[in-house]
């Protein structure tokens, strides 16, 4: 995985609790307490979950909550910062979500291994998406959390509702 996404993990966690609470998770992940990771190389994947998990049960929160947390925060502080091309590169949601495969592949196409995540889009009708979520790594809960935080970016009011593990369901107000 682009190391990217546990870049703003650790940040989170510092920010948002602090640097303790990091390191406790670190070592309930197995690993060592200066472990830094980068965000232009790749972070395995069973390390990168393992992260993800470790993270989730020592902020004792479930997995929706946790991806609400980190999508608002991985959208609204970290990639509005470091990834501020891409969001202007887009007028609103349905631009973005129209473009989503080709912006995380050309993000990752540097990594030796990559594996960006795709989505699949159906338009129900002009309100309705559903995107279906093809990735080994199941993080479905992670990618409702960047969807709602995606509306809150252009100031749009969506609904964003997980209809189950790989199907994401979002209803446009306007
Ligand atoms: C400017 C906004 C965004 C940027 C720069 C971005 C970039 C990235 C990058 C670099 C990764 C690591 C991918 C890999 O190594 O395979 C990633 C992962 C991911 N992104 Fe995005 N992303 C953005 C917005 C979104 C949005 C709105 C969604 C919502 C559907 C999303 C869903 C995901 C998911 C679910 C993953 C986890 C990897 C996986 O499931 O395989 N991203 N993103």
């Amino acid at each position: 995985m682009h190391g990217s996404f546990i870049v703003g993990l650790n940040e989170m966690i510092i920010n948002k609790f602090d640097k303790e609470i990091w390191l406790e998770i670190l070592e309930a992940a197995g690993f060592e307490p200066n472990y830094r990771p980068i965000s232009n190389q790749e972070v395995n994947d069973d390390e990168a979950l393992v992260l993800i998990k470790a993270s989730i049960k020592k902020l004792n929160l479930g997995e929706r909550a946790f991806g609400e947390m980190f999508g608002n925060y991985w959208i609204k502080s970290f990639a509005k910062e470091k990834y501020f091309a891409f969001f202007a590169a887009y007028k609103n949601v349905r631009d973005f979500l129209n473009d989503i495969n080709v912006m995380h592949s050309r993000l990752t196409a540097n990594l030796k291994n990559p594996l960006p995540p795709r989505f699949e889009i159906t338009w129900e009708n002009p309100q309705t998406a559903v995107l279906f979520y093809q990735s080994k790594r199941q993080l479905g809960h992670i990618a409702v959390g960047l969807l709602k935080a995606l509306g809150d970016y252009y100031h749009e009011e969506i609904s964003v509702f997980k209809v189950d593990a790989n199907q994401i369901r979002i209803l446009f107000k306007m």
